[in-house]
């Protein structure tokens, strides 16, 4: 359907590996599982999702700047690159769109190497510590910010008529 809104959610590295990384912190959710509920959440709510996992940061950034024109919002879970990366909090805050953070744990509970996050200073709001959920919340969430929105090129073009 052309017409629907399009969510990105846009997951970092060794995400992947869920399910058997850590069940113990992470739990035992494939990335895969979170994906399903998440496209359950989306047909719900008649919006398209763009589900994408990365190793790279790079690839991120780039993925960040495509959402800037073709997105109405973004859920992020950054996951080591939330402690580390100012070229993705500089391209989330280049975006111009709602951003959720996302983490399956609680990163304040653990070492404190994860209590800083960069990536929070360009998100409207942050989730973590309630395991796969925090993703269907984000949605929940990312469905109200980005309320009547719509992907920057489609605006222009609606002007112009
Ligand atoms: C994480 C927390 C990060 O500290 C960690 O590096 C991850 C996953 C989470 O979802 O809990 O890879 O983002």
């Amino acid at each position: 359907m052309p017409d629907r809104k399009t969510i990105f959610v846009l997951n970092g590295p060794n995400l992947n590996m869920l399910g058997t990384r850590e069940p113990e912190i992470y739990g035992r959710e494939t990335l895969a599982d979170i994906e399903a509920a998440c496209a359950a959440w989306a047909d719900e709510h008649g919006v398209r999702l763009d589900f994408r996992q990365s190793n790279r940061e790079g690839e991120l950034v780039d993925w960040i700047q495509e959402a800037r024109k073709s997105a109405v919002g973004i859920v992020i879970n950054p996951a080591a690159y939330t402690h580390t990366s100012v070229a993705i909090l500089d391209a989330l805050a280049a975006a111009g769109l709602p951003v959720v953070e996302v983490h399956l744990s609680n990163i304040h509970k653990r070492e404190r190497f994860r209590h800083h996050s960069y990536v929070s200073r360009a998100a409207t709001g942050v989730i973590c510590g309630l395991g796969s959920h925090g993703y269907v919340l984000a949605l929940d969430a990312m469905a109200r910010l980005a309320g009547g929105r719509r992907p920057a090129r489609r605006a222009k073009k609606a002007r112009r008529r």
